[in-house]
């Protein structure tokens, strides 16, 4: 079939197979010629399939040939009907790291169920033994809490005040004011349910428990911090919230780890495109004015790009350097004083007319499409493709 976006408010609802393709084999050529060295062996992703999460899959299997593990939660196709990218991300994955004689399985469902859990867990058992690093990097709007079958929604709202800013409609490219009211105490709750580290911690307890972590055992969960453009809404806000949760449960994971020196880290990354953050309200203009001041600068970075340094000039680096909070930086770029100066002037001055100019709306809209496989260079839209792919490794 032809494939075309689709494309109905933050989300796309279609998605190309030889885009996402094209951007699988463009990261895994990246990481080719950087390689980890003492990198990792057996590597579990828990979101696995798209951003940072596919990222750290292919930096594990091409930085240091690990044998990975993925767990994602995606729409497999049906006649007519495109799979989710990170279907065809994955598919692409581990078709590549096949060809290569690189060990790639992956497990698409729930991960914060139980049965996803043990089946992963029999998966490592039979296929790895032990893994000696899990990379946690789920973004959800939802949970169903294992134990008690409650289900949470996550929201992204202010604490305690009416947060007013402005955002951009980058379909439109129109600038406007918007407001968000306060949430509720549940509200906050309800998030940190979703979003925090609860989840992580089970994966950790299972796996500890059931003797699959090897010694000198890594485990990353990723955060983010950002300006204080839109503190009131992202890390003050309710998904801050859930954020401080995340990086104090690594912390405990640590402790819980002792007996075989295992350790827990946060790394706070760069705004980013993803199908994540396009949904965060403000969080668009504030990408497009920091993705063109990052670029003239010429310190831009992808997902690829950030998880490359994550992994050569911090985690797998002898000397490892945490912030104040005891986490791992690498949104040290983003957060320079000059760059985030000169994003706040751009702000003042940016309203529908200008952002063409001082903003990077155009890179925002590109890498936007770019999740789905849409506006990919080298690829011939017109030509009939096959919406049906299979995951080689899908169990
Ligand atoms: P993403 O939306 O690209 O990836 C989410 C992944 O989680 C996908 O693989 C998806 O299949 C999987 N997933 C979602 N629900 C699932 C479920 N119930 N079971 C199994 N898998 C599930 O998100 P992105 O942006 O890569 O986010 C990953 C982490 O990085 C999040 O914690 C996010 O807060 C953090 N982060 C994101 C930044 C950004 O600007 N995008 C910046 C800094 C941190
Ligand atoms: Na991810």
């Amino acid at each position: 079939m032809i494939i075309e976006p689709k494309t109905r408010g933050f989300i796309c609802l279609t998605a190309h197979p030889k885009g996402c393709e094209k951007n699988v084999l463009n990261q895994i050529e990246y990481i080719k010629s950087k390689p980890t060295k003492n990198g990792p062996k057996n590597v579990l992703v828990i979101g696995a399939s798209t951003g940072f999460g596919l990222a750290s899959r292919i930096t594990s299997a091409y930085g240091s040939n690990a044998s990975t593990i993925g767990v994602y939660f995606e729409k497999p196709p049906t006649e007519g009907r495109p799979a989710s990218p990170g279907w065809y991300n994955t598919a692409a994955f581990e078709t590549q790291a096949h060809k290569d004689g690189i060990y790639a399985k992956s497990i698409n469902g729930d991960a914060f169920s139980h049965e996803i859990k043990a089946q992963t867990l029999n998966l490592i058992k039979e296929d790895l033994g032990k893994i000696d690093m899990l990379i946690y990097s789920l973004a959800s709007p939802v949970r169903t809490h294992p134990d008690t079958g409650k289900r949470y929604k996550s929201v992204l709202k202010p604490i305690g005040d009416t947060f007013t800013n402005n955002t951009v409609d980058f379909h439109t490219g129109i600038v406007k004011e918007i407001s968000i009211a306060p949430c509720t105490d549940e509200e906050i709750d309800n998030t940190v349910a979703v979003m925090g580290g609860e989840d992580w911690q089970m994966w950790i307890d299972l796996l500890k428990s059931e003797n699959v972590l090897s010694e000198d055992f890594k485990t990353v969960a990723y955060s983010y911090i950002g300006p204080s453009l839109t503190e009131a809404v992202y890390r003050k806000g309710t998904i801050g919230r859930a954020k401080d949760h995340l990086e104090a449960t690594a912390f405990k994971i640590t402790d819980s780890l002792k007996a075989i020196n295992g350790k827990g880290y946060v790394s706070v990354n760069k705004a980013l495109v993803t199908q994540a953050s396009s949904a965060i309200p403000v969080i668009p203009l504030y990408i497009s004015l920091l993705y063109k001041v990052m670029k003239e600068e010429g310190i831009h970075e992808g997902c690829i790009e950030q998880i490359e340094r994550l992994f050569n000039e911090r985690l797998y680096d002898a000397d490892l350097q945490l912030d104040e909070a005891g986490r791992i930086r690498v949104d040290d770029w983003e957060m320079r004083d000059d760059i985030q100066a000169k994003v706040l002037e751009l702000w003042q001055q940016a309203t529908t007319e200008t952002l063409p100019d001082i903003g990077d709306l155009e890179g925002y809209k590109t890498d936007f499409f770019n999740l789905f496989g849409f506006n990919v260079e080298g690829i011939d839209y017109d030509k009939d493709v096959n919406e049906m792919v299979e995951i080689p490794g899908l169990q």
